[in-house]
């Protein structure tokens, strides 16, 4: 029986500010996941937190786009804002943009990254969770990992990953999406990826032939974009990833050496500035400086018939102090660019925010050139 593994995400009320989540939301979440577990609806689970985001980690067998499994995160997460709102904590609420749930949670203001896949005899498994940036921050270390091989030594040395991997990439202004090999069509699909704010990889997939199933993905992006779904801006979309690690994929180090470079992303202070993502522990995942620098924390297990044995706190390492230290260097210089691009975003990715009603305001004022 295959095994699916969900990550469903909510920014339910911020701990102080947009900072961190409070304590009495995981609590609340934990057991409500905790009734669902002794009930036989899921098989595990963990909560954790990004940032100011409420992250619910599980397993069961239901495959993706599960109803009663994305039910299940929409009680917890509208028993968390209960909690949210009883505490005064900040923002509660403020990613359930729908007052009912109707089948499926995608479209209702969370994130979502699921993937169904058949366990292998040993199956390690990351969950990367972002705060502060956009789904395409994980353009960047994904290519890296699947596709890169002076990231992933095992491209070039184990024979099993030297076919290389496919990657799914979404347009997600047109919604389209386009199969790509890896290594044969890498220069088109940098070409896509590189616009990072447009096209995403969703998914990654082993190639026919080789020891994994062709259909069965090895990685999973979420892809929602809340300025899409509101209309206006209500927050941005944290994005979270599932990555499944060795035996015939990148080895669990390779993956993670895919976040040693803190590169820039953009969703840092008012969803509107560009910054540098910094690999922390969960423990240091609140977002302090300038409401960031936006962060991003790896939670590792092993699955076994659906059993999460962990977590372990893969950032939580000295191997990272370079990257971490880098990124407040990084931090730093764009910083100092205040209000000024390429800090701050460009105006059309300015569109969602609350920059055009400055435009608004000053439309009267501009006269013609002579
Ligand atoms: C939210 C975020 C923050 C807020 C900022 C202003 O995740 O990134 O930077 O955009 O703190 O928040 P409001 O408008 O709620 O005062
Ligand atoms: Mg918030
Ligand atoms: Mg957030």
């Amino acid at each position: 029986m295959k095994t699916t593994f969900s990550i469903i995400k909510a920014d339910v009320g911020g701990f102080p500010g947009h900072s961190s989540v409070h304590e009495k939301l995981i609590e609340v979440a934990e057991k409500n996941l905790s009734e669902a577990k002794n009930e036989g609806l899921l098989i595990d689970f963990h909560v954790t937190h990004c940032g100011d985001d409420l992250e619910l980690l599980m397993t069961h067998h239901r495959g993706e786009n599960n109803e009663e499994i994305h039910s299940l995160a929409w009680n917890t997460f509208t028993k968390a804002t209960e909690i949210a709102k009883s505490l005064g904590l900040y923002g509660a609420g403020q990613d359930l943009l729908k007052d009912a749930f109707s089948g499926n949670i995608r479209g209702l203001g969370p994130g979502v990254a699921e993937m169904e896949f058949t366990e292998r005899k040993s199956e390690p498994l990351i969950a990367f969770l972002m705060d502060k940036t956009e789904p395409g921050a994980f353009n960047l270390p994904i290519f890296k990992i699947f596709a890169d091989p002076f990231n992933t030594a095992g491209l070039v040395i184990d024979p099993s990953l030297h076919a290389g991997f496919k990657l799914e990439i979404w347009d997600i202004l047109e919604h389209k999406k386009v199969f790509m090999d890896m290594p044969e069509e890498m220069y088109d699909a940098l070409a896509l990826i590189g616009a990072k704010s447009r096209f995403v990889i969703k998914r990654v997939y082993p190639k026919e032939g080789g020891k994994l199933p062709a259909d069965e993905p090895v990685a999973v992006i979420s892809t929602e974009k809340l300025y899409q779904i509101a209309g206006e801006y209500v927050g941005k979309d944290d994005p979270v990833a599932a990555v499944r690690a060795q035996s015939g994929l990148p080895a669990l180090g390779e993956v993670l050496e895919g976040f040693a470079f803190p590169h820039l992303v953009s969703g840092w202070m008012r969803g509107s500035h560009n910054g540098p993502i910094m690999p922390v522990s969960v423990k240091q995942a609140r977002c302090t400086r300038f409401d960031g620098p936006p962060r991003v924390v790896a939670v590792g297990f092993q699955i076994k018939d659906g059993k999460m044995t962990g977590p372990a706190d893969l950032f939580d390492d000295p191997g990272f102090d370079y990257t971490r230290q880098k990124a407040i260097e990084v931090a730093d210089y764009m910083r100092r660019h205040g209000p000024f691009e390429p800090h701050r975003l460009p105006l059309a990715d300015m569109e969602y925010t609350t920059l055009p009603k400055v435009m608004e305001k000053l439309k009267g004022r501009f006269k013609d050139i002579e």
